[in-house]
């Protein structure tokens, strides 16, 4: 498909676009999109001259003889190649920090936070990433990077790109314009967006301030969970994922392009915008996807079904059936189980439990976990509802219910996600989370 939305060649700023942008439909496919007619070679890829003196370019996700099931690649078209920039050197990570995480002891509490302020000085989305916790080894392509971020500015001059693995976004509080080399995801909150690995992009914040959380996954790349006996429909259906269509900057202008490469950051300086992509086909595209999309499953008879129901996106461990990480909603739904304790039950889990709240109140605690706040259960942490929502559901009359006006998450790994030292030291972290535990009652009658 052709899409008209080129920009002027120019040494401003890069303008927003006036049109909404357009997309591509469905998970993981093999998609073709050109931003100017007849920019996309027809019956190969790297043809002696490609049309309107495009350099060709193969960005690989996956190795490149993986499977043909799970093979990512793209092949771009572009004004000039990746290889046109300077040296990278080294800049200051903040508070961005990656696997393998061992700042501080990993304490066996459960730890909940407040929401973190929105920052006074300026910060990009770069300048505002703040890791809370995380796991694995970023080198050996396991585990995940857990952050919030916290930006009140735009991108403008700068780009950046991970090559330690694919981000997942998750936007609490204002849009996000996601100007990537593939074309524009504009994200709201309620809507994720999956940016792969290696993939170069700028963030711009079309409210001002903006606050989110990122799951950055080091290993398999997320893909849809297997449906097993509920068939081929449900859960996230592929066709609500949505790639962007080819959409490029023509400008010339002194930008910083910053990667983060083995758990730091480097920035190399270069003379024109790296989103310069014309066309493009392939299935290694960031991608956009719609929580309100997501055809909840449930129990209809009793008994209140593992969270794993509600899974989104899962990125799969070389254990069968145990994710490096899972994505997992708390969306809006029906209760309607009988003679059933409807919240989530007691629970203590081998897998580790990073939570965030989008918006509303999440079932299982009647305060203190807020919007734009987050909770870490980890390996074998006994939890589950607070002792005020546990007297309440344990009495009331069940007769089906909407849980409504209400978006809460889970990133689920398989291991112990280690907080950082920012993540125990913040003032956001509340000092007596244990105290919700504190007031149930022995019930006993023996
Ligand atoms: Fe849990």
């Amino acid at each position: 498909m052709s899409t008209m939305v080129k920009s002027a060649r120019s040494t401003r700023e890069p303008a927003t676009p006036a049109k909404p942008p357009v997309y591509l439909s469905g998970f993981g496919n093999e998609h073709a999109s050109e931003a100017v007619a007849g920019a996309l070679p027809q019956g190969r890829n790297s043809p002696q001259r490609p049309p309107l003196g495009l350099y060709a370019e193969q960005i690989s996700g996956t190795a490149f003889t993986a499977p043909r099931a799970l093979n990512r690649r793209a092949w771009l078209y572009r004004i000039r190649p990746s290889a046109a920039h300077g040296a990278y050197r080294r800049i200051d990570t903040r508070l961005l920090r990656s696997a393998p995480f061992g700042e501080v002891d990993a304490p066996p509490n459960r730890l909940r936070w407040s929401p973190l302020p929105l920052p006074d000085a300026p910060a990009d989305f770069i300048d505002g990433l703040v890791t809370m916790a995380g796991n694995g080894d970023a080198s050996a392509r396991s585990g995940v990077g857990i952050h919030l971020y916290l930006a009140n500015r735009s991108m403008s001059d700068r780009y950046f790109a991970n090559a330690d693995g694919e981000m997942l976004l998750v936007p609490q509080h204002g849009r996000l314009a996601l100007h990537t080399e593939l074309g524009l995801l504009e994200l709201a909150p309620g809507e994720i967006a999956l940016l792969p690995r290696g993939l170069k992009f700028r963030v711009a914040l079309p409210d001002g301030a903006a606050r989110g959380y990122v799951c950055e996954n080091y290993g398999a790349f997320f893909r849809l969970p297997e449906l097993g006996p509920l068939g081929a429909n449900g859960l996230a259906n592929a066709r609500d994922f949505l790639a962007p269509a080819a959409a490029f900057e023509d400008r010339d202008a002194r930008v910083e392009v910053v990667v983060k490469f083995e758990s730091n950051l480097w920035a190399c300086e270069q003379d024109h915008s790296p989103l310069d992509v014309v066309a493009w086909h392939g299935n290694y595209a960031p991608c956009k996807y719609d929580l309100a999309r997501f055809n909840a499953m449930g129990t209809v008879s009793f008994d209140h079904p593992d969270p794993s129901i509600y899974t989104v996106l899962t990125s799969p461990s070389e254990i069968a059936g145990t994710a490096n990480v899972d994505f997992v909603i708390f969306p809006p739904r029906w209760l309607v189980a009988e003679d059933t304790f409807r919240p989530p039950w007691f629970h203590r889990n081998v897998m580790s439990e990073f939570m965030g709240l989008i918006h509303g109140l999440y079932d299982a605690k009647a305060e203190g976990f807020l919007p734009g706040g987050a909770s870490l259960h980890n390996c074998m942490s006994g939890h589950g509802p607070d002792a005020q929502t546990f007297e309440k559901a344990s009495q009331a009359v069940l007769t089906p219910h909407k849980i409504d006006n209400t978006l809460a998450f889970m990133f689920e790994t398989r291991l112990v996600c280690r907080p950082t030292r920012f993540a125990l030291e913040t003032p956001a972290l509340q000092p007596d989370y244990d105290a919700c535990w504190q007031g149930l009652p022995r019930h006993f009658r023996g």
